[in-house]
């Protein structure tokens, strides 16, 4: 167990030396007379919560006027939790500037790229780089920390929350003033910055730092790479607010671990947690999944790989999710039965020791009252908190997995730079989606049941047999020498369509494509190939079959023959006749170009092969539909079998299923939509 999980403050809650799963989710008491605390206190027992998150948006109670504080409800609530042996991970309470600061001073307010004002009355209202919002948040947080670091209760601190969700990026006056001090650093003089963002293009010289704005709405295609710096900015720009309100709550209370919510989920780009992760002492995540994705199911798994690729590998927590409806998709419909169990398993089956919600009571009042929580609106005679205490019971059983982690054979590189070049505007195709394409790789991984660590660009990839590069746009040399050392010590490395091409200043690398994988791939692409929506190409080779594949082809020309081998022509389209899929013998390893947008059937197979080729099976057998996560390894290892079809399966070997006690000898069978988790030899 690694010294900067949760600390967990009472004895008896490391039975054995062993911590419990944390389970709870956001607790706002504030929002309900004080009779209804008690009640919470003892419905939170009977459910098994021992972790709640107060004061995520507690600033205006806490501090009414600029010169008022009101501790006392807090204290109480603090108190009611320590008697009642449920942890606190503490909230700043910065997380949304109460109206007495932005009423009297709206220089904090966010602006929007177009210039319009964010203002009061809903939440995150603040402007990030604003010296004023910073100067009262720390206040604040130095308060919190005197009065609680040393409190009973506190396990975890929770800084902020969702950093960035309602405000980033930001055009304000700050933000403008802040960029310029960022590009003056970064540059140091204004001419690197001219020759960075190649402003000789449409006469945008500067001939100062003080010249310099955001990237605002202008008449056409702002320069890319001056989107692409704010985008850097703006992330490093709410890092600096956490690690400044960390630096405070660690210097009060060094001995207690902080972290905050992160959003890897769906379509959440503007924060690089890859450079967030190593201001935490411990990585914790929010996923909702979307009701109206027909693959939220593997888009949850895709979260979830990537979310322990963050840790390092590391337990994580999943400090919020939804027991069943959330209030802000187009339509919101409740969670089928048994769902919250799937979801909620599947999280900790990919590294996840904690287990949380947004929100504990549903609200009765303000824009998340049709919101689920633990308890429901109908109160705790209701299916919902019926689950919600049978899951607290899983999650109990499931108590000897804590700490244990996951070792997978592949790896697969995300890049929030990349996503954020790929992105804009004025590019060959508006069609491509990076998340989309990197999801699309793993769902292969996914249905073959292989586990996959997601992972960011400077991760080590020494010991992973195969890894996936699916459209990395803009690399580094670096990153792009670690991967071919990859391949060289064996690895089978698998580049596809338009990586490699923009360098770190999204500069087109010359020479021909893939620019930074040219050499590793042994083949040259002179000219790109975005396909017309709706078109699409046929693919053809031994070991793939035939394959449909649309979006992008591109004419590739194999440099090296003897090297490099077609895998596969296409059959039809503009390149018909052409290489389709390569494959270059690079040291004990090999590099495979793949310059199309295979279908999901093509791109499965082509997955298989390279697993094939490169010794990777499947850890466990399994019937359809049936989704068997990644081991689990410790003491001993566990395989978690989730069932997400309307029929019986079975997952392959024996063990002892932790959910129901039960010792298996062969095939287990996994009911329809139903968990098994089981615990086999190490
Ligand atoms: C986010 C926020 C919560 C709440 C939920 C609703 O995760 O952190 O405060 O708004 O969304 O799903």
């Amino acid at each position: 167990m690694s010294a900067s999980w949760i600390r967990w403050p009472w004895p008896e809650q490391l039975l054995e030396g062993r911590p419990p799963l944390a389970y709870g989710g956001d607790y706002n008491p504030e929002q309900w007379p004080r009779e209804v605390w008690a009640q919470d206190a003892a419905l939170m027992q009977e459910a098994g919560v021992n972790l709640v998150t107060l004061g995520v948006f507690s600033w205006a109670r806490l501090q009414p006027a600029p010169d008022a504080w009101d501790f006392a409800w807090l204290d109480e609530v603090m108190d009611l939790m320590a008697a009642s042996r449920i942890a606190v991970d503490l909230a700043t309470a910065t997380a949304s500037p109460p109206p007495w600061l932005t009423s009297a001073h709206p220089e904090v307010l966010p602006v929007d790229r177009s210039g319009h004002v964010l203002h009061q009355g809903a939440r995150q209202a603040y402007a990030p780089s604003s010296p004023l919002f910073r100067e009262l948040a720390l206040e604040l947080v130095e308060r919190m920390a005197q009065r609680y670091g040393g409190h009973e209760a506190l396990a975890l601190w929770h800084v902020s929350n969702e950093m960035g969700c309602h405000n980033a990026p930001d055009y304000s006056e700050a933000a403008e003033i802040a960029f310029r001090r960022w590009l003056a650093e970064r540059y140091g003089d204004v001419e690197a910055l001219n020759t960075a963002w190649g402003t000789d293009f449409w006469s945008q010289r500067y001939g100062s730092f003080e010249q310099v704005q955001p990237p605002r709405l202008a008449p056409t295609f702002p320069n890319p790479t001056q989107v692409l710096d704010f985008a850097r900015f703006t992330s490093w720009q709410l890092q600096d607010q956490l690690r400044a309100e960390a630096a405070v709550l660690r210097r009060v209370a060094p001995d207690v671990p902080v972290t905050t919510n992160f959003m890897v989920m769906g379509h959440t780009q503007h924060l690089d947690y890859t450079a967030w992760a190593a201001d935490v002492d411990l990585v914790a995540n929010d996923h909702y999944v979307m009701a109206a994705d027909p693959d939220g199911q593997h888009e949850l798994a895709f979260s979830a790989d990537h979310t322990r690729g963050l840790a390092g590998g590391r337990p994580w927590v999943l400090m919020e999710s939804s027991t069943s409806a959330v209030n802000w998709q187009p339509v919101n419909p409740p969670k089928a039965p048994g769902q919250l169990r799937r979801n909620s398993l599947v999280q900790v089956a990919r590294g996840a020791d904690a287990v949380c919600f947004f929100q504990w009571r549903a609200s009765r009042a303000g824009a998340e009252k049709y919101h689920s929580g633990l308890v429901p609106h109908a109160g705790a005679d209701s299916r919902l908190f019926r689950d919600a205490v049978a899951l607290g019971a899983d999650l109990a059983a499931l108590r000897e997995v804590v700490g244990s982690t996951i070792t997978n054979d592949v790896a697969l590189v995300f890049d929030y730079e990349a996503w954020w070049v790929l992105d804009q505007p004025a590019h060959p195709s508006a069609q491509l989606h990076y998340r989309e394409v990197a999801e699309a790789w793993h769902r292969s991984l996914w249905e073959s049941r292989v586990g996959v660590d997601v992972v960011g660009p400077d991760a080590d990839l020494s010991g992973y047999r195969v890894v996936l590069v699916p459209l990395l746009h803009l690399v580094r040399e670096e990153t792009a020498a670690r991967i071919a050392s990859a391949a060289e010590a064996g690895a089978s490395v698998v580049v596809t369509y338009f990586s490699g091409v923009v360098d770190e200043h999204d500069h087109v690398r010359l020479g021909g494509h893939p620019g930074a994988f040219r050499d590793l791939l042994g083949v040259r692409v002179e000219e790109l190939g975005p396909l017309l929506p709706g078109t699409t190409v046929h693919v053809h080779g031994p070991s793939v079959g035939t394959a449909t594949a649309g979006t992008w082809v591109e004419p590739v020309d194999v440099v090296d023959p003897g090297a490099t081998e077609v895998v596969a022509r296409y059959l039809d389209g503009p390149h018909a006749g052409g290489p389709a899929i390569t494959r270059a013998r690079r040291g004990s390893g090999w590099a495979w170009y793949v310059s199309t947008e295979l279908q999901d059937a093509g791109r499965r197979r082509l997955v298989g092969r390279v697993l094939a080729d490169a010794g990777v099976a499947p850890a466990v057998a399994a019937s359809e539909g049936v989704e068997v996560s990644v081991r689990r390894r410790g003491e001993a290892q566990w395989v978690f079998a989730v069932n997400h079809g309307q029929h019986a399966g079975e997952v392959g070997g024996g063990g002892l299923d932790l959910l129901t006690g039960t010792e298996h000898a062969g095939p287990v069978p996994v009911p329809a939509g139903g968990v098994v988790v089981l615990r086999r030899p190490a």
